[in-house]
């Protein structure tokens, strides 16, 4: 083969892997470190059986998905929230279809706003289980309401929730994590710990510091390196969390709204299983064309808030109509489809 013909080849080569990833991005619903650790990294399937996994937060939505996910994958789970009736619900669920037994799932019923309780419930785990392999920080509310109409207490009660209590419970566990210099931190963060979104001010403010104190958390345990933090970003997903969101006043929930246009929850629990089984330092989990905006968000801030800005627009007239701030999205793949 003559140089010509080789350089041919080369080029033919460079413009499939370009198409190809091209192809990838369009249809993307993770950022890539993500998806090609779905593709090619550890699986969930080998990394994961026979952990002892602490989800907070299971009586719901992603919370519940992912007790339902690692039960089939073997995980041995501690499930914590307020609520003991749906624990116990999702307990049962779990125990259905596979090999657990009924030991190997405990209901430990917690308020994450109670940080006193945070340390005898720490102890509780570890008298019933010996280890905690894995945290999943998930439990949280969101925020439906102009900061201009929203009292101070919502945002004190968004940050007490999102940001100290998961913190307090961190702490705790991670004492345990570090005698035995192994374990993994993983927080359901979001992608607006990453950018702004309307009518969120002070869920987004709660996520980004999630964001910025466990990057430095992460940064203070390099004498640990069996210690891993896992941030994940997931943008909308199918969950209670908008019934369940805080609006101007701490005793006020929203009208319920279809969610049925948001990225399924099994999916994105799909994506979080890959994450913690790979250890990823942090992963954003949206369909496009909110993902693209993220990335946008890293590279052009001022173009990103122009383009979000517009969206803002939109987004607020849906919630004035008592629509799903986000029914933008399905508005548009309506009408493209
Ligand atoms: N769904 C989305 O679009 C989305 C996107 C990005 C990030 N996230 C994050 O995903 C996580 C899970 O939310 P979700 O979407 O699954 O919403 P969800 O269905 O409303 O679930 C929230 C969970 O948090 C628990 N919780 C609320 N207050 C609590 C408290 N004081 N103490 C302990 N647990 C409490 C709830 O249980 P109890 O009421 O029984 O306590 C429930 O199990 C949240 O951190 C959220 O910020 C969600």
């Amino acid at each position: 083969m003559d140089v010509a013909s080789i350089l041919v080849l080369l080029g033919g080569c460079v413009v499939l892997y370009l198409t190809v990833q091209l192809i990838r991005f369009i249809r993307a619903d993770a950022d890539l470190a993500l998806l090609w650790a779905e593709l090619l990294g550890h699986k969930p399937e080998h990394q994961l059986p026979g952990k002892v996994v602490w989800v907070t937060g299971a009586s719901s939505g992603i919370g519940e998905e992912l007790a339902y996910q690692l039960a089939n994958l073997g995980a041995l789970l501690v499930l914590s929230a307020r609520r003991k009736n749906e624990l116990q619900r999702v307990k049962k669920k779990c125990l259905e279809n596979n090999h657990l037994q009924e030991n190997d799932v405990l209901v430990l019923p917690l308020d994450l706003c109670d940080t006193g309780s945070h340390e005898d419930a720490t102890k509780t785990v570890l008298q019933h289980f010996g280890r905690i392999d894995i945290l999943v920080n998930n439990s949280g509310r969101s925020q439906r309401s102009l900061f201009v109409d929203t009292d101070l207490a919502v945002y004190r009660a968004l940050m007490e929730l999102n940001y100290l209590g998961t913190i307090s419970l961190t702490k705790h566990v991670l004492h345990h994590m570090i005698e035995r210099k192994q374990g993994r931190i993983v927080i359901v963060n979001s992608v607006v710990g990453l950018v702004g979104a309307c009518l969120s001010s002070g869920y987004c403010a709660s996520k980004h510091a999630l964001l910025g104190f466990f990057n430095t958390v992460r940064s203070e345990l390099t004498d640990y390196p069996g210690i891993t933090i896992t941030n994940i970003c997931p943008g909308p997903v199918q969950s209670q969390i908008v019934d369940n969101a805080f609006t101007e006043q701490v005793d006020k929930t929203p009208a319920h709204t279809d969610q049925s246009h948001k990225m399924t929850t099994a999916r994105c629990v799909q994506l979080m299983l890959v994450s913690i089984a790979n250890d990823l330092y942090e992963t954003w989990i949206a369909e496009q064309p909110a993902l693209i905006v993220f990335y946008v968000w890293q590279y052009t801030p001022t173009w990103a808030i122009w383009l979000t800005n517009k969206v803002a627009k939109r987004r607020i007239q849906n919630f004035k109509s008592g629509m799903d701030a986000d029914s933008y999205f399905t508005q548009k793949k309506t009408k493209t489809s």
